[in-house]
């Protein structure tokens, strides 16, 4: 019989939970503000702008809890980088998802009550969450607070340079949540990884 480990923790899933529609709320009204037409917009502007700000505020307050929390449960120590061999790591894991999964091969890096993410998960939960996340609040904050903004760099608009990594970013974060909910899909069975995310359990084999 399979083992479980109980790796998601209520606070992970409700955090996860409000972090997961929160983003949802910000690129939906994000994408709203950017394309739509504004004779036809996919949501009124001025109800996007309002939506775009309290999804963010709410984003950074649940952000700034899972700091707090991540740090006190002991979660942290999943997201803690290996001294040696990490680069090995990432490439077997990724020969794993292009060829041996393909191949029917046994996953590398399984999960088990030490290790609960493997070393892509790992690397891109590391960057989303200690990167990206930070980079997309601090120049969205900028956009909020335009006067806080260096006038020109290098005789370009601060402004607009900072519209412009906020928009990347923005692009990025939406594109990690497709390939996200996809590597999500590719657990024991097809919805074990979600059964996880809502029960707090995974099966270690
Ligand atoms: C929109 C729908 C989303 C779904 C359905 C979803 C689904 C899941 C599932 C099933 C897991 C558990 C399996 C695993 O660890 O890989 C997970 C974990 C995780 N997800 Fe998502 N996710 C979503 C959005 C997001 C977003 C927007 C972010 C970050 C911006 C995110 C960040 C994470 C992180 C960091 C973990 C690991 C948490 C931990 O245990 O420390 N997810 N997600």
């Amino acid at each position: 019989m399979a083992e479980k480990v109980y790796h998601y923790p209520l606070w992970i899933r409700l955090w996860h939970l409000a972090n997961a529609l929160f983003c949802l709320t910000l690129v939906i009204s994000g994408i709203s503000m950017q394309f739509s037409d504004p004779s036809r917009p996919l949501i009124r502007f001025d109800l996007a702008v309002s939506m775009h700000n309290l999804g963010a505020i709410l984003l950074i307050i649940n952000y700034l809890l899972f700091l707090v929390l991540n740090r006190l449960s002991g979660n942290l120590k999943h997201y803690k980088i290996p001294k040696k061999g990490y680069a090995g790591m990432l490439l077997t894991q990724f020969h794993y998802y292009t060829v041996g999964i393909f191949r029917g091969e046994k996953a590398p890096f399984p999960v088990n009550r030490e290790r609960k993410f493997n070393p892509l998960q790992h690397f891109t939960y590391i960057v989303v969450m200690y990167v990206l996340l930070p980079l997309i609040f601090i120049t969205g904050a900028g956009m909020f607070f335009p006067e806080l903004v260096i006038s020109k760099v290098f005789g370009i608009s601060g402004l607009f340079l900072t519209d412009l990594i906020h928009i990347q970013v923005g692009f990025i974060i939406s594109m990690f949540m497709i390939v996200h909910i996809y590597f999500c899909l590719l657990g024991t069975n097809l919805f074990a990884s979600f059964k996880s995310m809502i029960n707090g359990w995974v099966e270690v084999h």
